[in-house]
C-alpha cells in the first residue's frame, strides 16, 4: 500500500546510502553533550546505592518466562530503592572510558546513548508527586516540576488505552524516555534513526525484566499524545522528543 511505503523503507538498512555521506563527525564537527546538562541550582534528589538484595526473583529464567505486561496495580507505593535498582537497569552506566564514552546496563549502537529519562510520579515513598529527570552519571534525581495532578494528567497523555482503560494513572510512577536525535546522526547521520528505535526497545525490555526480579508489574506505552507530553516535559519536540513510555506499579493480587 502506497502509503505504508516510506514507513516500511524507514524499518529497512540503509547502510548503502549512508556509505556516500560525509558524517559530521567525518567533518570534524563538535560532539554534542553526552547527557544532558542541568541547572546545578536545580533541586537534587539523591537515590540509595542499587542494592541487589531487594531482588525477590534472582532467577533469570523465571523472570523472563514470567514477565508479562501488567495493567492492574494496587496503591500501594513502590520504595526508593526498588526506583533506584530500576533507574539503573534501564540507563544505569556500568563503565565509562578513557575517551568518556559510558556504557550501560543496556547495549546501544556505538554507545551513543541518545536517550534521556523522565518520570511522572504519582506513588513513590519519599517522593513530592511530579515531573523528575535521571542523572545516569550522578544515578540521582533532579525534580523537575511539582504537579499535584500528575495522575489525570498521565492519564490525558496517553490516551484512550485499549486493553484496560485508565490504567496508566493508577501506576506507581511512568518512565518516558526522550531521544536526543543528533547525538546518534553526529556518527550515523541517516542510519540513526533507525537504530535509535531499536535501541529504546532494550531499555524497555530491561525495565520489564527489572521490574518482573523485584515483582512489580509493568507495561509498555506506545500509545500517547506526543505534543502533550513532549510540551509537559518542556521538550521542543525537534531536538528533543518522547519516543516510549511504560508504566510502573505494585501488581494487584486478585481475589
Ligand atoms: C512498543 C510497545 C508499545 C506498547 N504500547 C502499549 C500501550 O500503549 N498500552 C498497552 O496497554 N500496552 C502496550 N504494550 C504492551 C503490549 O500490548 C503487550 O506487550 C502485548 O499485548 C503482549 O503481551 P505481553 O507483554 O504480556 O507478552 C506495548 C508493547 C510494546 C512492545
Amino acid at each position: 500500500m502506497k502509503r505504508y511505503e516510506a514507513e516500511r523503507k524507514f524499518l529497512k538498512s540503509n547502510f548503502n546510502e549512508f556509505k556516500n555521506i560525509k558524517t559530521d563527525k567525518a567533518k570534524g564537527l563538535p560532539q554534542p553533550d553526552r547527557v544532558k546538562p542541568y541547572d546545578l541550582k536545580s533541586r537534587i534528589i539523591s537515590l540509595p546505592a542499587v542494592d541487589p538484595e531487594i531482588i525477590k526473583k534472582r532467577d533469570i529464567y523465571q523472570c523472563i518466562g514470567d514477565r508479562r505486561s501488567n495493567r492492574l496495580y494496587s496503591e500501594e507505593a513502590i520504595s526508593l530503592e526498588e526506583l533506584s535498582y530500576l533507574l539503573w537497569a534501564t540507563q544505569g552506566i556500568t563503565l565509562t572510558n578513557k575517551a568518556g564514552i559510558t556504557f550501560r546496563t543496556v547495549p546501544c549502537s556505538g554507545a551513543t546513548h541518545s536517550f534521556e529519562t523522565y518520570l511522572f510520579i504519582m506513588n513513590v515513598t519519599g517522593l513530592d508527586k511530579g515531573i523528575y529527570r535521571y542523572l545516569p552519571v550522578e544515578h540521582k534525581l533532579m525534580f523537575i516540576l511539582p504537579i499535584d495532578d500528575i495522575d489525570r494528567r498521565l492519564d490525558t497523555i496517553s490516551l484512550d488505552q485499549p486493553f484496560v482503560p485508565h490504567f496508566t494513572k493508577k501506576s506507581a510512577v511512568a518512565f518516558a524516555w526522550s531521544t536526543i536525535p543528533y547525538r546518534s546522526e553526529w556518527k550515523y547521520d541517516i542510519t540513526a534513526h533507525k537504530k535509535i528505535l531499536i535501541d529504546v526497545g532494550h531499555i524497555c525490555q530491561n525495565l520489564y525484566l527489572s521490574g518482573e526480579s523485584l515483582n512489580l508489574g509493568v507495561c509498555a506505552i506506545g500509545i500517547y499524545d506526543q505534543e502533550a507530553v513532549d510540551n509537559l516535559l518542556q521538550l521542543d519536540g525537534e531536538e528533543e522528543f518522547i519516543i516510549y513510555m511504560a508504566a510502573v506499579g505494585r501488581k494487584r493480587v486478585l481475589q
